[in-house]
């Protein structure tokens, strides 16, 4: 590695090799997204700290020790969005998008946790996220879980299993939660330092424990699905029909609790078997607090967010990935007027209505140099013209990725040369 200054760790550089993949992603997702009637919103990568400290909340993970937090000039508090949720709840609010409407929202971008990087945990990453505001039913969990899952067919990636659970109201989860506390007391000798800590601030987090020492104790919790409420166990038992009906299939996961305070009801996550350690591709749930929590009027949303380096590690795996482009032809030139009339040439290339790809050789080098670029590049044509040839009016045309002769043809003629040879290739004749 170069002794210049070096990348921070966990933050990763997107390379050319790569970001084909991203923008298949992406642009999968887009139309998905338009298809089921979500709007993009792009929000600030800064908020004030207050913003995910009271939405994630205060005694959550990413808000205890994952937060890139700094005083700014004025000596105001602001945090890199460690999610997009909170943000988007915000700019609805700060917008008025959120008064007497429904908003269906979707929004990607990076996002900055300060954890222990590793395979598929960075502290710099990238979610898309879909976020339905001012839905209170279980239709609406529904429609997004079957948006994430028709995004997984579409882009060819198999193999994922939906987990699902419901976490009941802050009501009923307040009942659990003493439960929970009774049981895990009782079992205190076989919790780890963690749990212990976790016991009366956050003790369902005990559940998403990996320690294998304390599976058994685990295991033997009270459930949450038990304590629920009866509008929540409604709204859960619909949202089973719904993905019955639409033949999606899923988990349940009574253990499954998501590190973030805000989630009411629903909460899901997809998970795969082919990611390591860090096996959850999207998840969610519903948050019907966090509008009035952050100063709105009461309204029910529901969202996920994906991550996106999980996703195209997958789409990479899948064999399904998008190959970085090529130009349809390099252009070679040699020589002081070839220079010149080469570029004017290229232009006349890129106006065709087939959207050529033209790369024009620059900064000199022999031909023979030149149609080494012009190889490498992956281009299916090469177009040489020198001294000789821009005298003559003519340019020669090399094929680069068949045994066809090279042929000469006349410049004024060449985008329609140009034009034939390509479509008799994609032709494969
Ligand atoms: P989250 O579970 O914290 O939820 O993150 C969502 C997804 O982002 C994860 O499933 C994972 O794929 C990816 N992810 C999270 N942390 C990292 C990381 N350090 N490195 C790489 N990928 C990561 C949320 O962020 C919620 N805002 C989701 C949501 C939207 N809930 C309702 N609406």
């Amino acid at each position: 590695m170069s002794k210049g200054i070096q990348p921070i760790r966990g933050m990763n550089d997107i390379l050319p090799g790569q970001t084909a993949i991203w923008q298949q992603v992406e642009a999968v997702a887009r139309v998905l997204f338009a298809r089921y009637g979500y709007q993009e919103i792009r929000v600030p990568l800064l908020e004030r700290t207050e913003l995910f400290k009271r939405s994630i909340g205060e005694l959550s993970d990413i808000v205890m020790k994952e937060m890139y937090s700094f005083e700014d000039r004025n000596g105001e508090s602001l945090t890199l969005r460690p999610e997009g949720t909170a943000g988007i709840v915000r700019a609805g609010l700060s917008n008025g998008l959120l008064y007497n409407q429904q908003q269906r929202l979707w929004c990607g971008g990076a996002m900055f946790r300060y954890e222990r990087p590793q395979k598929g945990r960075y502290r710099q990453f990238h979610q898309l996220d879909a976020e339905a505001l001012g839905f209170a039913g279980p239709d609406i969990d529904a429609e997004l879980i079957l948006l994430s899952a028709r995004l997984w067919r579409e882009l060819g990636v198999g193999g994922l299993t939906l987990k699902i659970n419901s976490l009941g109201t802050p009501e009923s989860r307040a009942v659990y939660r003493e439960k929970l506390v009774e049981y895990f007391s009782a079992h205190a000798d076989g919790l780890d330092d963690d749990s212990r800590r976790r016991l009366e601030a956050n003790p369902m987090r005990i559940l998403d424990s990996k320690n294998p020492d304390m599976a058994g104790i685990i295991d033997g919790a009270p459930s949450i699905t038990d304590y629920l409420d009866q509008e929540s166990a409604r709204h859960f038992e619909d949202l089973r029909r719904y993905l019955d009906e639409a033949g999606c299939e899923y988990e349940l996961a009574p253990r499954l609790v998501r590190g973030l305070d805000y989630y009411t009801r629903t909460v899901f996550e997809w998970v795969s078997d082919k990611l390591g350690a860090q096996d959850a591709v999207c998840s969610g749930g519903r948050y019907d607090g966090l509008v009035e929590q952050l100063g709105g009027k009461p309204m029910p949303a529901v969202g996920w967010a994906l991550g996106m380096e999980r996703l195209v590690a997958l789409v990479e795996q899948a064999g399904c990935a998008a190959k970085p482009a090529v130009p349809d032809v390099f252009f070679a030139l040699l020589g002081d007027q070839a220079e010149f009339r080469g570029m004017r040439l290229a232009e006349e290339l890129r106006d065709a209505p087939d959207d050529i790809a033209v790369v024009c050789n620059a900064g000199g080098g022999s031909f023979k140099s030149q149609l080494k670029r012009a190889d490498r590049s992956g281009a299916r044509l090469a177009l040489i013209m020198g001294e000789e040839e821009c005298a003559a009016g003519t340019i020669a045309i090399k094929p680069l990725r068949s045994d066809e002769p090279q042929q000469s043809c006349e410049q004024h003629e060449l985008v329609e040369r140009v034009r034939q040879l390509l479509a008799a290739g994609e032709a494969g004749l």
